[in-house]
Parts: C-alpha cells; structure tokens; sequence
C-alpha cells in the first residue's frame, strides 16, 4: 500500500535553475519561489550556498533568502557544500540545509572536487554546526543507480553513503538518479539495500526523467513505503554533461499522478501550474510537464 500522504520537495529554483544556461535575475527567482508557495507546497529548496566559480547561476543565494525572507507557509533548505556555505547560509536567514554527496568517487569529485571519504568529513562538520544551531540537515546522495563516468553503481555503494549520512545526524536522506538512467528493476534492490541501514519514513527519492522513467521509479518507492518525493517544477534542470538528459520529473507530473492515487499532498495543480508557465515563459521554451501542457490545452 501506498503512504496516505506524500511530502514533496520543490527543487526547482535550485537543481532546475543550476543547470540553465541563462542566469535568471533574482526578482524572477523570487516570484517564482512565492508562486511555488501559493501552490501550498510544503518545501521549496531555496537557493544554494556554493562557490559562486562553480555555480554561477545561483551566485546570488544571499539576495535570493533575502527577497523571500517574509514568505510564509513553507521550508526553504538550502544547498551548503561546507561549512563556508553553511555560515553563510545561516547570515542570509537559512534555518535549515542540504549537503550533498556520492556514491560514485568520479561524480563526487566533478561535483565537489574531493574524494567522498573526504566529503564525509566535511559534511560530518556541516552537520555538527547545524546540529549546534538544532538546524535539520539534509542529506543528498548522487548516482544512485549510474554514474555518467563510471556506470552503473552497486546498491552497496549507496548504501554505505546512506549510513554514514545518517550516523552524522540527517534528518532526511534523498536518494539521487542525478541521469535518471534508472528503471525499478534497479531502483527497487537499491532502496532494499538503503533500508538496510536508514528507516524508510527518513529517506526521500529524487528521479531525473532522462529516460522517461521518474514516475515508474516514484510509484515503486511509493509502494515500498517511502513518502517523500523530490521534484521540479515544469521540470527545470538537466545534466549538461549526460547526452540527451533532461531535467528533474516535473512536480505538475508528480500532483497530477499522486491526485489520480488519491494521495493527499496539499498541492493545488491549478495554483502549480501557474508558477510553471511562468517560469517558462521567462526562459521562452515550453513547459517540460506532460500534465501542464495536456491541461493547458483543454
Ligand atoms: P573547491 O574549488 O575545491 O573549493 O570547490 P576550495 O575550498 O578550494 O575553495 C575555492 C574557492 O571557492 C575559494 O575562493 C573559496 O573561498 C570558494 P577563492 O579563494 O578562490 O576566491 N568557496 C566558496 N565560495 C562560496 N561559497 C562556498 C564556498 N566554498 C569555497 N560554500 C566546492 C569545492 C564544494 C566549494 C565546489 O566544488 C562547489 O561549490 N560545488 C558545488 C557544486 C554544486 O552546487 N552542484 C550542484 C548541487 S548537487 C545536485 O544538484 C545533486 C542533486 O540534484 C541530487 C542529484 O540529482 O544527484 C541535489
Ligand atoms: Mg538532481
């Protein structure tokens, strides 16, 4: 059976908007961010708190948290690779954060330049300074099923991030398809080897669609208990180094199948769709929901 209600995280205004070529000015990040609200989304990722050399598109985190700073009715966690990220993340008004690795050693280092070993040490300083601040922290883990330099990547590998992301005081943990290669023939031993080691009501899936797979892989962590699912709106984002890849499963997908399901979310789609054909409009390309554009036309 399937959780009566399902948490989702918008992660558009981060993993979608990083991976455009055009950098969006702040005040559309903004309004994008309040529209994503007023759907009733419960977590809108924010911004995120990395190296303005890395991540050009989001070199205005600060300016981001502090347009949306009198926004009400939802979380806004933020990425920060290191405590550097996390202190400023904290000055700009964060109350809450990501960190992000692995489970692949090439990805972590094109990503984040280090080893995950060295990673985990990082992060494991993240957490502790979030932990002194009762900060929730986030932990993301990256090529769950494949990695676009060294293939597919074995469940164990997961597995072993997981636990070491757990133990370091995650609140939450989200399982990362970062190319989207993934079908539930690979993403089902992948969980079963993750709830070895973190109980089921702490980890979130986060599905690319590049293979158009994302909403089999959801319904089928669904199914196996999970009851928080990461998405994008109008299905911002991409991978600019996976041939072909496109971007994270759109959240107007996401509502449209849960509402079929009769799976409570406290998204209005109407409301979501809004903030989508913003959004696109502003980059001047169609929507990159199948639900969006179908409803849009009748
Ligand atoms: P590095 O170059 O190894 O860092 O980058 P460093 O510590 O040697 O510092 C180099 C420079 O960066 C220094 O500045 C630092 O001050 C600065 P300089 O002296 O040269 O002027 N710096 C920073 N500046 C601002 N904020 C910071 C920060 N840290 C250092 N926090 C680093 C290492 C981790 C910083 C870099 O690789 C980085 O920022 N990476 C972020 C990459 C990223 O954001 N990726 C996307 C998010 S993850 C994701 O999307 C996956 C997800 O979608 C799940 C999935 O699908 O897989 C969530
Ligand atoms: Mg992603």
């Amino acid at each position: 059976s399937i959780p009566e209600y399902i948490k989702i995280v918008e992660v558009g205004p981060t993993d979608g908007l990083q991976n455009e070529k055009q950098i969006v000015p702040t005040s559309v990040k903004a309004k994008l961010i309040k529209m994503l609200v007023s759907s009733g989304l419960p977590i809108v990722e924010a911004t995120s708190f990395v190296s303005p050399k890395w991540v050009p598109q989001l070199a205005d985190a600060k300016d981001v948290m502090e347009a949306i700073r009198n926004v009400e009715g939802a979380r806004f966690p933020v990425l920060t690779p290191n405590v550097k990220g996390f202190e400023a993340a904290v000055a700009a008004g964060a109350k809450e954060v990501a960190i992000f690795a692995a489970a692949s050693e090439s990805f972590s280092k094109f990503n984040i330049n280090c080893s995950i070993e060295e990673s985990l040490t990082r992060y494991r300083d993240v957490a502790l300074a979030a932990g002194k601040l009762s900060f929730p922290v986030r932990g993301y883990i990256s090529c769950v099923v494949g990695c676009p330099m060294e293939g597919m990547v074995a469940p164990a590998k997961v597995a072993y991030v997981a636990r070491k992301l757990y133990d370091m005081g995650c609140s939450e943990i989200s399982l990362g398809d970062t190319i989207g290669v993934g079908t539930p023939g690979t993403v089902i031993p992948m969980l079963e080897a993750v709830m070895g080691f973190v109980p089921v009501d702490k980890l979130a899936v986060h599905f690319h669609d590049t293979y158009g797979q994302a909403l089999s892989n959801i319904l089928v962590s669904l199914q196996m208990g999970i009851s928080t699912v990461d998405s994008s709106v109008s299905g911002l984002g991409g991978w600019q180094y996976a041939k072909g890849a496109s971007g994270n499963v759109a959240t107007e997908d996401v509502v449209y199948m849960l509402d079929g399901l009769g799976v409570k979310t406290n998204v209005n789609l109407g409301k979501l769709m809004l903030a989508g054909e913003f959004i696109s409009k502003h980059l001047g390309r169609p929507s990159g929901s199948k639900t969006a554009i179908a409803l849009s036309k009748v």
